[in-house]
């Protein structure tokens, strides 16, 4: 479904390009989707990375959802501040890292934060760190069920006695397994359900020997967008599902996962500012706009030109060429949906918000940079 809400050119005149329009109606149509999907809200725990945004955490938390995931310290900065108290920084703390979490949980004393560990190192520096702070803070063992970017493998040697290891570590709570899948990208539901299930296999025999052992394993954290439907399926009571891409949605996902029912809720706005050739069209659409993520070809959908080709791409300019460029004038605006939402959420910093067809807002990107206590 990548189509764009229709807005009133009288409204679009005043918006400033290049910019990023959310439509907030979307928005809470697709946090709603996610909690119908999930079957329980409890059972989400939607990832911040994809909108950074105050204003729609608090859309979540409105919505009735306590569980949080980040991918940076920032976000739990800006996740604390909205009043979360129970996050899921999705990543490993390490170096000065370690003293920043240490910080944030003495300036949010509410806060029940977890981070993932798949370093027994790390884990010890970590656990030295919150004991000798008289703090504590959750871990999840990362299991690297086939992405091979962090993690270990659930049925290698090391899984089992690093789980233990945190188990046993003082300053911390074992928190459970932290399960994300970004490679698995079948596009047929059908064969993505299948590689899910077969790797979950291996996880369910690792929490049954630590189950063993007398271990606990309180949560599943699992997925990312693409395979948050095959999850919500499964009925082991610890998942909880980390989708984040659904709840702005984009044309990368909307076109490799037909399956996929959200709805784009953020659009970048452009306008025409050159028309260099007869079947060119220069947009002020540079990669400082819409991300360079695809590394090549289309970064953007224009629903009004989808066979336009990109055939540059600069900080500042984009050049589409198609045969119907003779319809665009120099000041023309275009709607396009990005084909990667997260990264191009982070290039703006503030973004136009449309509700129900009218400007209502504009919204910060809270947590674009890297820290936002000082
Ligand atoms: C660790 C982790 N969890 C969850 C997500 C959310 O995935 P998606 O963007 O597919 O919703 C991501 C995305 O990169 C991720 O890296």
């Amino acid at each position: 479904m990548l189509t764009i809400p229709e807005v009133s050119p009288l409204l679009l005149e005043s918006v400033f390009s290049p910019g990023l329009i959310v439509f907030a109606d979307r928005v809470r149509d697709n946090i709603s989707r996610m909690i119908a999907m999930a079957g329980d809200v409890n059972r989400l725990r939607p990832h911040c990375k994809t909108h950074k945004m105050a204003a729609v955490i608090r859309l979540l938390i409105d919505a009735g959802i306590s569980k949080h995931k980040a991918a940076t310290i920032a976000e739990v900065e800006m996740l604390a501040d909205c009043g979360a108290t129970d996050v899921v920084l999705g990543y490993n703390v390490v170096g000065p890292g370690v003293n920043r979490v240490a910080e944030l949980l003495k300036a949010f004393p509410d806060l029940s934060l977890t981070v993932t560990a798949d370093d027994s190192a790390s884990l010890q520096q970590l656990s030295d760190r919150m004991s000798a702070l008289n703090l504590t803070i959750g871990v999840m063992l990362d299991v690297d069920v086939g992405l091979h970017r962090t993690g270990v493998s659930a049925d290698s040697p090391q899984a089992l006695p690093l789980y233990a290891q945190i188990a046993a570590a003082p300053g911390i709570r074992a928190a459970g397994f932290h399960i994300y899948d970004g490679h698995q990208r079948q596009s047929d539901l059908t064969e993505r359900r299948e590689a899910v299930t077969d790797a979950w296999r291996d996880v369910l025999a690792l929490k049954q020997s630590l189950e063993q052992q007398g271990l606990s394993i309180p949560e599943l954290l699992c997925g990312g967008t693409p395979t948050f439907p095959v999850y919500c399926k499964f009925t082991e009571p610890e998942i909880c599902l980390s989708p984040g891409t659904s709840i702005f949605h984009d044309a990368g996902y909307g076109s490799a996962f037909p399956d996929l029912e959200f709805a784009p809720a953020a659009v970048v706005i452009t306008r025409v500012i050159s028309r260099p050739t007869a079947d060119r069209v220069t947009l002020d659409l540079g990669n400082k706009s819409v991300a360079a993520d695809p590394p090549k070809g289309r970064r953007v959908l224009f629903p009004e030109l989808p066979d336009a080709e990109q055939v540059i791409h600069n900080e500042e300019h984009l050049v589409l060429q198609t045969p119907h460029a003779e319809k665009y004038r120099v000041g023309d605006v275009l709607l396009g949906i990005p084909i990667h939402i997260c990264p191009t959420s982070a290039l703006h910093e503030d973004v136009t918000v449309i509700d129900n067809g009218r400007t209502s807002d504009s919204w910060r990107v809270t947590a674009r940079n890297r820290c936002l206590t000082h």
